[in-house]
């Protein structure tokens, strides 16, 4: 990606503090000189990632994410890598050149630019055909859902009339192509011309992060099928990576926020005050949601349907929420089906009762379960107990297990002591304990890079040297860049060693930049964050020096040994001096 210099990036990066960046997603505590926090990467309890002032990266023991300032952005935030440099980059006051786009990627944007035009302009068709005479039944319909004209404004609500073509017409005297119109799913195209996906529909935009118009929805005015049509995805459009209401929901600034099924319980919900409501739109949750949601707020409250259906989707909510670090609790609709008709009925006042009386996610899955099973049947009962036990023993610590045996015990009237004789049990049987260090999520997450005892020695000595350069004048007589493995620990060497060799120092951030693919910043970022255990004394840091620099360096022969070729006299010459130098090493104390 050679959009931008070396140095460029360099300053960039470098006028930013990560301490800053990172503090406005991850809350960070000091210890010594480095920060810690909550992995924002991966869930757990206890914080195990770090960030390091002096070297300008933060590294997750737990996980191995790691890297500077931008690739945070880039992982964290999902941006590009120039939309982070971007980013960085007005944030300094630097000026960055304008980039030269190659031409797919001009062809993508103009598209993209398009397709968001498309969207606008149907946008504010619907709009105002729903203002005009023609929009009169779209208008009564909407006022028959009790909604006011502010909320009606305030979610652009709209109406597409009865002709099946005038959209079509409509984008097509702006000068828009077939194809892009075909391409914005608004339009479908056969031998007879042009037709509208929504006709006699009251009409629901769909906006993005930025509150851009990206797709709509539209119900039919009484019954019909189906209910509401959607939008296709599109290029603006991915289903699984938004949330209806939510750019109005973020404005609020709220921790809690509250996630429901349909268009109607969000635009009721605001319209009673509540305007942290955003809504999944029917399809299942998924991570790219949760994920989403985790940007804007903490604590999820539930408010999905009362019916078969809503609390089988909370059900599966549940645990994709949990797993990008959000609480949740689910909101009791009962006895109406979703919180448009609740509100209708019982009013604003109740539904903020319904909210403080949220229950724990836990509890309502405990709850729910409790359906399978017969109360007054021993058998039954026991199952269900088990069940509950093995459901507690995927919390990972001890006490939030303690908590919850005793919170079940008491709403069930099941015996505490009982129940906890068979949690210890069941765990027991198979280890049902879940270890805190689950998988993270990510697909390109690995667990821990592996302890690979030969590229351990490698990355301690190059955090060493980083930390350290005065390390650096004690072994770089004995000690080369080639020593190190082939590959990214090389590169680093060599970089590490050139850095030195030019400024006294390590500037670690700025390897990071050297490389493009996320796994190796990750390897980068570990390469400077390898720790052995506490080394107090100076004989116990001297001797785990020599012994780290020996061992780096017997692999270093050994490699040499096993790729020789007979004929580079070289070679030979070089593994005879390599092998005088290992035996002086040896009599060499490496004080630091
Ligand atoms: P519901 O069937 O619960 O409808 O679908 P609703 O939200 O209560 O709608 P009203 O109050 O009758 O107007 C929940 C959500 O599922 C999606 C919509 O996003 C809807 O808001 N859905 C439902 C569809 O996309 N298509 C359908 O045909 C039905
Ligand atoms: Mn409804």
């Amino acid at each position: 990606m050679p959009f931008y210099s070396d140095e460029l990036v360099e300053e960039v990066r470098s006028r930013n503090d990560i301490v800053d960046i990172v503090s406005q997603y991850v809350h960070l505590q000091k210890r010594g000189s480095t920060y810690f926090g909550l992995c924002p990467f991966h869930n757990e309890k206890t914080p195990s990632f770090s960030v390091t002032p002096s070297k300008q990266m933060y590294y997750c023991f737990g996980c191995g994410a790691g890297g500077n300032v931008i690739t945070f952005l880039m992982n964290h935030e999902n941006m590009s890598f120039p939309e982070a440099m971007e980013m960085l980059a007005d944030r300094a006051g630097i000026e960055l050149p304008q980039r030269e786009m190659t031409a797919e990627e001009k062809m993508r944007q103009d598209k993209r630019t398009q397709l968001l035009e498309i969207n606008k302009e149907a946008a504010k068709y619907f709009y105002s055909m729903l203002r005009s005479p023609r929009g009169q039944r779209a208008m009564d319909y909407f006022i028959k859902r009790e909604l006011s004209p502010e909320t009606m404004q305030k979610f652009g609500l709209g109406y597409a009339d009865q002709y099946s073509n005038d959209l079509y017409k409509y984008l097509k005297s702006k000068g828009y192509s077939d194809q892009i119109l075909k391409d914005s799913g608004l339009v479908t195209l056969d031998e007879r011309g042009g037709h509208d996906k929504f006709w006699n529909r009251a009409m629901f935009p769909i906006m993005d992060m930025n509150g851009r118009v990206i797709a709509f929805g539209g119900r039919v005015m009484g019954d019909g099928e189906p209910k509401y049509l959607n939008s296709p995805e599109t290029m603006i459009f991915d289903k699984s990576r938004n949330l209806f209401g939510l750019y109005l929901a973020k404005k609020t600034h709220r921790e809690q926020l509250i996630l429901c099924e349909g268009y109607m319980d969000v635009i009721a919900l605001h319209q009673a005050g509540f305007d942290n409501a955003c809504a999944s739109l029917g399809t299942a949750l998924t991570s790219g949601h949760a994920n989403l949601l985790k940007r804007y707020g903490k604590e999820i409250y539930l408010s999905y349907d009362s019916d078969g259906a809503g609390v089988k989707a909370a059900l599966r909510a549940i645990p994709i929420l949990k797993e990008v670090g959000l609480t949740c609790k689910v909101i009791n609709m009962r006895p109406y089906k979703d919180p448009d008709e609740f509100i209708k009925a019982l009013g604003a006042e109740e539904y903020q009762k319904r909210i403080d009386e949220a229950e724990n996610s836990f509890m309502f899955r405990i709850r729910m379960l409790q359906d399978q099973y017969d109360m007054s049947d021993p058998e039954s009962k026991t199952a269900y107990q088990v069940a509950i036990a093995d459901m507690i023993l995927e919390f990972p610590e001890e006490i939030e297990r303690n908590n919850y045996a005793e919170a079940v015990a008491k709403q069930y009237n099941f015996s505490l002591q009982n129940l906890q004789k068979l949690i210890i049990s069941r765990a027991g049987k198979g280890g049902i304990v879940r270890k805190e260090e689950r998988k993270p999520l990510k697909s390109g997450i690995q667990p821990k890079p592996k302890q690979d005892g030969m590229q351990k020695s490698e990355r301690l000595l190059l955090t060493w040297i980083c930390e350290n350069p005065k390390v650096y004048e004690l072994i770089s007589p004995y000690v080369d860049a080639k020593d190190f493995s082939e590959g990214v620990y090389r590169q680093v060497a060599e970089e590490v060693y050139k850095q030195i060799a030019e400024s006294g120092a390590v500037n670690p951030a700025r390897i990071v930049s050297m490389f493009q693919e996320e796994e190796q910043q990750r390897l980068v970022a570990a390469i400077f964050n390898t720790t052995v255990g506490e080394l107090s004394s100076d004989s116990d840091k001297e001797k785990a020096l020599r012994e780290t620099v020996l061992r780096v360096k017997k692999n270093s022969m050994e490699q040499d040994r096993k790729n020789l070729d007979p004929s580079d006299i070289d070679a030979l010459t070089r593994i005879v001096e390599n092998k005088k130098l290992l035996e002086k090493m040896k009599r060499i104390k490496f004080n630091v």
